[in-house]
């Protein structure tokens, strides 16, 4: 079987491409990814002379690049990781985001059409849903109501990719997930972020009153999510995966400063996110009753792993935190 990944320079494809050739020795596997600010190959440093690895550095809204790809190589299944992905850098300056996750979603949902590949896997996020009051969650069948340009551009992909199955009936499958952490993430978002200020005994600036809640899931955790998918999804169909562990962003901080050694001073409230989503919460009760996922990671536990990957690993911090917005 021969997957194209793109985006697989990134946190989460890094990971899945990791998890997933060590999972399935047999499977080979293409990286397309245009190596932006977030995309790393330090990140695969371990995999590149792999034999069944394969990566291409370009745009995936680039027609004639991805066309070569897909022309040139019988190609299986397409998952479609790449991304602009911080949301205050869609607040900066949104057309990135309309470049790379409409318009490259829209090449290649095209040419997978076109060059007739079996499957085509969309990673969307729990912010295509918007913001959720207690006790409610999200689950497949809820409105889609983006508030921010980066989850609006990710909504319309999403609709792009609904559309090709229905008109076309190209064969696709969304995985909308909540907040993942682990190794391997570029150090602007908020648990990289705020590990990467703390060790150095900077602030660590929380947005508004820090009481916006996210739902966590360890990053392994999704990836045997998103193999699980690949294998036994239904075409068409949308699946949402969580971390059944809410928490609040101060107590998230609180947390992380804790196992640092760090006090709680160093919390600095500031002005809060424009259009600032106050709660994310995931219902996966669909991926666990139809697929049987289940997550393995305890969140306590593989935050303190993650802290202790970033601690080994300063010089992957440091080399990345020139480009940060702060
Ligand atoms: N990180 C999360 O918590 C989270 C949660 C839910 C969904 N997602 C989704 O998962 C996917 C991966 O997220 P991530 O956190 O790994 O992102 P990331 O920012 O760490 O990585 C994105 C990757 O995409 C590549 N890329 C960006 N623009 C590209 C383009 N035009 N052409 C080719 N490659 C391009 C980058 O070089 C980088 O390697 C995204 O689609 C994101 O929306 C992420």
């Amino acid at each position: 079987m021969l997957i194209a990944v793109t985006g697989g320079l990134g946190f989460i494809g890094s990971n899945f491409i990791r998890y997933i050739l060590s999972e399935e020795p047999s499977i080979s596997l293409i990286n397309i990814d245009a190596q932006t600010y977030a995309g790393n190959p330090d990140n695969l440093a371990d995999i590149q002379s792999k034999k069944n690895y394969t990566y291409f550095k370009g745009l995936i809204q680039d027609y004639h690049f991805i066309e070569d790809i897909f022309r040139n190589h019988k190609i299986d299944a397409v998952i479609n990781f790449a991304a602009e992905t911080h949301v205050d850098r869609s607040i900066a300056s949104a057309q990135p985001f309309i470049e790379t996750n409409i318009v490259g979603t829209h090449v290649l949902l095209e040419l997978a059409l076109k060059h007739k590949i079996k499957k085509y896997i969309q990673i969307s996020t729990d912010e295509v849903y918007g913001s959720i009051e207690p006790p409610q969650k999200f689950n497949e069948n809820s409105p889609i109501k983006p508030n921010s340009p980066y989850s609006a551009s990710k909504a319309s992909a999403d609709h792009l990719v609904r559309a090709y199955y229905k008109t076309y009936g190209l064969d696709t499958v969304t995985i909308r997930c909540s907040n993942n952490f682990g190794p391997y993430q570029y150090p602007e978002k908020i648990i990289p972020y705020f590990i990467s200020l703390a060790l150095e005994n900077k602030k660590v600036p929380v947005y508004g009153d820090g009481m916006n809640i996210r739902d966590w899931v360890y990053v392994l955790d999704f990836c045997s999510a998103i193999k699980l998918i690949l294998e036994k999804g239904k075409t068409s169909e949308v699946y949402n995966v969580g971390g059944d562990y809410e928490i609040t962003n101060i107590d998230l901080t609180k947390k992380l400063l804790k196992l640092l050694g760090k006090p709680e001073s160093l919390m600095d409230f500031v002005k809060d996110r424009p259009g600032h989503d106050r709660r994310y919460a995931m219902d996966s009760t669909k991926i666990k009753t139809e697929l049987g996922w289940q997550r393995k990671y305890n969140f306590e536990q593989a935050l303190e792993e993650t802290i202790d990957w970033y601690k080994s690993n300063k010089a992957w911090i440091e080399k990345r935190t020139k480009a940060l917005i702060t």
